[in-house]
């Protein structure tokens, strides 16, 4: 076999996957690319119904070996982590893969700011990421070899690398904090062969961003600041995931990688 030849390089076929917050936007994006792959990938979020018709449908479009599975959970809440764990446990004896993409934004103008906004917000995108990674070690660590490890690959945002444009103060420092703990973790958990990496977004439609997409200013605003002129899209966020998640991205460890068409870097 040439190890070389894109299609091994690449290949994430036979990993086993979770993407929290699979069931839309970024989530959705990055389990299709693994589905689509070969992978069998578990997708976890709030909404069961939801969680169960995305599963359903991206098995509907995997390629031979891929699948996809639901497993809802509120990842904010104690439980609802307790809960995910266990039922991946039960099913599951190693993770190749640990996507911690779910997340929440909450916009006001710092005056105003409200408490239970500003906890809505750490507990997702930080507390969840923390909590989640640290009790999914015994099957992360299953698989994991020095020459292909297990990989911890967390959502921030360049949010968190720059200051930005609306009143998330919260969020962006959210985001640094998942940076940070990208890079805290990258080197602790090193010895157990599993690379941690974040990818930092910038603007990619979805939910979150639906605010934005249906403001003629805002969408102009964006324009003017991202050098690429245009938003991300699932073949932008897939390469990317793609990347980290196979051999290709075996020696990437604590690296935050922005994908954002140079909207950090300002024009
Ligand atoms: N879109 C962008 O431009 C952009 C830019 C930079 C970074 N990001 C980051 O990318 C990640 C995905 O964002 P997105 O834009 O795809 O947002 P989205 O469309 O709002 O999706 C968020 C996902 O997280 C899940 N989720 C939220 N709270 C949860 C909870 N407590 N427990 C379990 N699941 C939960 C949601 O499902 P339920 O509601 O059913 O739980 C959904 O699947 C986030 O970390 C976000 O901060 C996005």
């Amino acid at each position: 076999m040439n190890h070389l030849n894109i299609s091994n390089l690449f290949s994430v076929t036979g990993k086993t996957v979770l993407v929290t917050g699979g069931s839309r936007g970024i989530g959705k994006m990055i389990a299709a690319a693994y589905v689509t792959n070969g992978a069998k990938v578990y997708i976890s979020s709030r909404k069961a119904a939801v969680c169960d018709a995305v599963a359903a449908e991206l098995n509907a479009e995997a390629a031979s070996g891929g699948s996809c599975i639901s497993l809802p959970a509120d990842l904010a809440s104690a439980e609802g982590r307790a809960a995910l764990v266990s039922a991946l446990s039960a099913q599951e004896t190693s993770l190749d893969i640990l996507f911690n993409n779910a997340g929440a934004t909450w916009g006001a103008p710092f005056e105003e700011f409200p408490e239970n906004g500003y906890d809505k917000t750490m507990d997702i995108n930080v507390k969840a990421i923390f909590m989640l990674t640290r009790d999914l070690m015994p099957l992360l660590k299953a698989n994991a070899t020095k020459e292909d490890t297990s990989r911890v690959i967390n959502i921030g945002s360049i949010d968190g690398m720059h200051v930005p444009i609306f009143d998330n103060i919260p969020y962006a420092a959210s985001k640094a904090a998942v940076h940070q703990l990208t890079r805290v973790l990258a080197s602790k958990l090193a010895p157990e062969h599993i690379a941690v990496n974040a990818i930092a977004p910038g603007f990619f439609p979805s939910n979150m961003t639906q605010f934005m997409m249906e403001s003629e200013e805002g969408m102009k605003e964006f324009e003017s600041t991202c050098p690429l002129g245009r938003v991300g899209g699932p073949e932008d966020m897939a390469g990317l995931a793609l990347f980290l998640g196979s051999r290709a991205g075996a020696y990437m460890n604590g690296a935050i990688i922005p994908i954002d068409g140079g909207t950090v870097l300002g024009r």
